[in-house]
């Protein structure tokens, strides 16, 4: 089922999440289904529970739409539960970023060029991986957003000050998006 992406402004994008277990996610498998296809379907590369209003520390990665332009992404396809960032590093990479979540935002983002991640996967195993460039840049946008950050919270005051009206026109409804979503 193609789930409502929320949209900024939603309080769900701005709460921390909780550790997923087996007890708050009975529906863990439908629910990351339901993101994928959601995903899919909004052609994005990352999704993450609060986007769909769930507050879960879980987030999908699919390269598949980066094809031509990160052809190093295209097998990029994975499920990151309880996800921690065990090491980064000093080397940083600014790149430009957008989220559904902000539908008609990009803005240039600093982020660690290579990172560790430690997550479970949908059986509950511990995995451990290292990302660069910008598969890291994917893990580390999504991971944000289980800590209630969205990537405009990261770019510059003054990039911020000339995002503000964008921002505030997703808050009061005047945005639309290609996709399905929930809004103010
Ligand atoms: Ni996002």
């Amino acid at each position: 089922m193609i789930l409502q992406i929320y949209l900024y402004g939603q309080p769900a994008l701005r709460k921390p999440t909780e550790e997923v277990t087996k007890d708050n996610a009975p529906d863990l498998r439908t629910l990351l289904d339901d993101m994928q296809e959601t995903l899919t379907a909004a052609e994005g590369c990352g999704l993450a529970a609060p986007q769909v209003g769930r507050g879960l520390s879980l987030f999908i990665v699919d390269g598949t739409e980066l094809g031509e332009d990160y052809p190093d992404c295209v097998d990029f396809k994975q499920v990151f539960i309880n996800p921690e960032i065990i090491e980064q590093s000093k080397e940083t990479i600014s790149y430009s970023e957008g989220c559904l979540s902000l539908p008609g935002i990009s803005e240039n983002v600093v982020r660690p060029r290579t990172i560790t991640v430690r997550y479970q996967d949908p059986d509950f195993n511990w995995h451990e991986d290292t990302y660069t460039d910008f598969k890291a840049r994917i893990v580390l946008h999504e991971f944000d957003h289980l800590e209630g950050h969205v990537f405009t919270d990261r770019i510059s005051p003054i990039r911020k000050q000339f995002v503000r009206n964008k921002l505030m026109n997703i808050v009061k409804g005047k945005t639309v998006a290609r996709y399905r979503y929930k809004r103010n």
